[in-house]
């Protein structure tokens, strides 16, 4: 019925299919989800994605068995972090032999093998030549690393972010993350030092413009943007261009061919630190390991599925900018569980793991499934708008009107919710909250992926019955 608890021949390795014996969320996920909103503030685990929340007891592989014994498929992959998988075994390994030498590393003052490893492992790994490593325990510290290297860098704290961007929620990385949601009530403490400017997103073109006909006139007005905001002498000076290389949180925007490489020309024309946020997409689930290669950038920060589902990510930056953070006393960018042990075994695990079993190539075997499947889903039900993505990164953009193609959150909450109660985990994001995101374990097994389209279809079907 469920994964087992052992690892033997028994355990199924997280490959198995659905099994859903309570209605999700049952009873006993209802009884920890009550109890826990008189602890915390009910929306840090409630049902932010219309999905009432499931209690996650363990998980393995792609499988995930919550407190009533219901088996999932994981599409969420844990928001991306179970990248190789739920508590893949190599990492696991990895976690338990380094358990048993150092539990804390003494962050920035006392640097432990594993952790040197790691930092060669991922400047060799990186796009930028030779590049040097800073650990971070989130993402959101990852790219605030990377803001303050471009800010003293360049001695300009003016920073250009997409519409649609998400960097992650602490009041630094907030500058760059756009949901207003998310920054409103901090407007006035956030420098008003960020320039906005329109992403590709092609489904929903602001300007009303057809790739590739457009020429990508978007990115010609974010650079007209920036072009004005600079000859402003009241502005202050922008120095950094962070861009996610394909749009994650906010509705899996994939930008057109050449748009990424013409981004990266246009900013260092302009001085400008390009700074990829490859939090979500680096590591190959996009089908390569780093999606922003054509933006040749200065800076990249990682994190998520890079450490097998341990809190660690890591900001790369050129040798030249990262000697900001040079010089006598203490490090300037400190944290206590900066490189944690446990988080860096993991990671190196993690990366054995990606290499060992190719993982990108499997996300591009993964992409193509996707993209044939969800068309054929999508061509059978006018709610669906749009499906689009890369390798094992996808968005279903659920719409409320066919002629229009107004976004409609109600019904991706109700499809996110039908997908449950058929064993598949797939929330509802993207600024309206109407797009089902899908960053499944690149481990996923093809049954498992299989699985799910004919799930979805019946989904929808009893959606659009209704
Ligand atoms: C592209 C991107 N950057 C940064 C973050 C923030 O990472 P964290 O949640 O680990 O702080 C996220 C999280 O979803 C992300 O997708």
């Amino acid at each position: 019925m469920a994964i087992s608890r052992r690892s033997s021949a028994s355990d199924p390795g997280g490959n198995a299919l659905p099994k859903i014996v309570a209605k999700p969320p049952g009873s006993a996920s209802r009884r920890l989800a009550n109890e826990l909103a008189e602890l915390e503030p009910a929306p840090q685990f409630g049902a932010i994605h219309g999905v009432a929340p499931i209690a996650w007891s363990r998980a393995r592989g792609a499988n995930v068995v919550d407190v009533d014994g219901n088996r999932y498929v994981d599409l969420t992959g844990g928001f991306g972090a179970a990248l190789v998988g739920h508590r893949n075994r190599r990492v696991v390994n990895a976690v338990n032999r380094a358990s048993n030498q150092l539990l804390h590393g003494l962050a920035d003052a006392a640097p432990h093998p594993e952790r040197v490893k790691l930092a060669s492992e991922l400047s060799r790994l990186g796009p930028i030549k030779r590049g040097r490593v800073m650990f971070a325990g989130s993402g959101a510290e990852a790219v605030d690393i990377a803001l303050k290297t471009a800010h003293v860098a360049t001695g300009r704290q003016g920073v250009v972010a997409f519409h649609g961007g998400y960097h992650g929620s602490g009041l630094g990385a907030l500058r760059a993350t756009s949901r207003r949601r998310f920054r409103h009530p901090f407007e006035a403490a956030l420098a008003p030092a960020t320039l906005r400017v329109p992403f590709a997103g092609c489904f929903r073109c602001p300007y009303r413009l057809t790739y590739p006909a457009c020429g990508t006139a978007c990115l010609d007005a974010a650079v007209a943007e920036i072009d004005a905001w600079n000859s402003d002498d009241s502005r202050p000076p922008l120095g950094a261009w962070i861009v996610e290389p394909v749009l994650g949180r906010e509705g899996v925007v994939v930008p057109p061919r050449g748009y990424l490489k013409a981004l990266g020309e246009a900013a260092r024309e302009r001085r400008l630190v390009v700074i990829a946020d490859e939090i979500l997409t680096g590591g190959g689930r996009t089908g390569r390991w780093w999606a922003g290669g054509p933006l040749k950038p200065d800076v990249v920060t990682i994190g998520k599925g890079i450490a097998g589902g341990l809190p660690l990510a890591a900001t790369i930056g050129r040798r030249s900018l990262m000697r900001v953070w040079e010089g006598e006393g203490e490090a300037r960018h400190a944290a206590t569980f900066m490189a944690h042990p446990l988080a860096v075994a993991a990671s190196r695990a993690a990366l054995a793991e990606i290499a060992r079993r190719d993982l990108p190539a499997r996300a591009r075997t993964i992409g193509k499934l996707m993209k044939r499947q969800l068309g054929r889903v999508a061509r059978r039900h006018p709610i669906i708008g749009d499906v689009r993505g890369v390798g094992a990164m996808w968005g279903i953009d659920v719409i409320g009107d066919a002629v229009t193609g107004a976004p409609d959150n109600r019904i991706a909450k109700a499809l996110s919710a039908g997908l449950a109660e058929r064993g598949y985990l797939a929330l509802a994001g993207g600024p309206y909250g109407n797009v089902l995101s899908l960053t499944p374990p690149l481990t996923i097994s093809e049954r498992q992926l299989e699985g799910f389209f004919p799930a979805l279809d019946d989904a929808v079907a009893e959606i659009a019955r209704r």
